[in-house]
């Protein structure tokens, strides 16, 4: 009997078809997401499920899954899984790192520059039919070139980001819970400085860690306070690492100069203090919506499941412990 799989939301077409030509595969064709207990009682039955971000798998839905040899995530970042939680249960979990990490820099990039150079406002200015003459000060705002910014979370991403910031002439900061090697920080001239010493000296704070009990709320009210009144935070990461409702306050009491946000806590809700606020440029979680990007992050979670269920090592395991005690048993 073919194995059968899951999709749990819309996925390009062409990873669809690719599953169909191996499995049989039961395809949620919307973008409504599924409660735990929705996602319980279509993987009944199941070997393999393709997620997306919003579906959470618990240690409490993982425990009651049977049968399930792999979850394939279409996306980098996994904190919608419980990794430890999967090993245990001897479940493969994979997501689809590196095709999204320059599109992710250039959404970062992109609200950086939106948010210095008030670049919405102006928008709604010119649509709303407001813009009558030029003046010398009209809609000013800051440089990006040649200003600081602060890197939080130097990997794929953070990397990416700093980058492009060369081609700014910009001052690269970075902190990290791992130094970057001495050639990665020769060659993307960035400086590894402790959270507090990045906050205080930068012009602008771009964050790039995958959220973990570690860095959840990392920036909260009193991080916040260490910014430069005028610093504009960009986070294209996860909503809860920073303290959305602190963030709120700080931007309109003026603590922080300005945000660039395509991450929510609990999206796809906004702190009611985020919206209507012109200093924070909002996106809705795009950072890796570019066509090409997402075609093939969803191959990529496809090929994942593909080799899971045919007995091949997936090239973007996120828990080799599962596999090693897999092939043990099958040994
Ligand atoms: C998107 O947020 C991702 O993790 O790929």
């Amino acid at each position: 009997m073919k194995p059968a799989v899951l999709i749990t939301k819309r996925i390009y077409p062409e990873a669809v078809d690719l599953l169909r030509s191996r499995f049989e595969v039961d395809y949620e064709a919307t973008d409504d997401g599924m409660t735990a207990e929705q996602l319980r009682e279509r993987i009944r039955g199941k070997q393999g499920v393709v997620s997306q971000l919003t579906d959470k798998f618990t240690r409490d839905v993982l425990a009651t899954l049977e049968g399930i040899r792999v979850i394939a995530n279409v996306a980098v970042g996994f904190d919608n899984v419980d990794v430890a939680a999967a090993t245990e249960a001897g479940i493969l979990v994979t997501n689809t790192p590196d095709v999204l990490t320059d599109t992710t820099a250039d959404l970062a990039f992109a609200l950086m520059l939106a948010a210095a150079r008030r670049l919405v406002e102006g928008h709604h200015f010119v649509h709303s039919g407001e813009w009558k003459k030029w003046a010398i000060d009209l809609l000013v705002g800051q440089d990006v070139h040649h200003r600081t910014l602060g890197i939080v979370g130097l990997g794929r991403i953070g990397q990416a980001v700093a980058r492009r910031a060369g081609g700014f002439s910009m001052r690269i900061l970075y902190s990290d819970a791992f130094r970057a090697s001495e050639q990665a920080e020769r060659e993307l001239k960035a400086e590894f400085v402790p959270l507090e010493r990045l906050l205080g000296e930068s012009d602008f704070v771009s964050i790039h860690v995958p959220l973990s009990a570690a860095t959840r709320r990392l920036i909260g009210a009193e991080q916040l306070r260490l910014m430069k009144p005028t610093a504009i935070l960009v986070n294209t990461s996860r909503g809860p690492v920073v303290d959305e409702g602190a963030l709120a306050e700080a931007l309109r009491g003026g603590v922080i100069g300005g945000a660039g946000l395509d991450v929510f806590e609990q999206e796809p809700k906004v702190h009611p203090g985020l919206l209507n606020q012109p200093r924070a440029v909002l996106a809705p979680h795009i950072g890796s919506a570019s066509v090409e990007t997402r075609r093939k992050m969803s191959m990529m979670a496809a090929e994942n499941a593909l080799a899971a269920l045919e007995g091949r090592r997936p090239p973007n395991l996120l828990n080799p412990e599962a596999w090693e005690r897999r092939s043990e048993k099958t040994a």
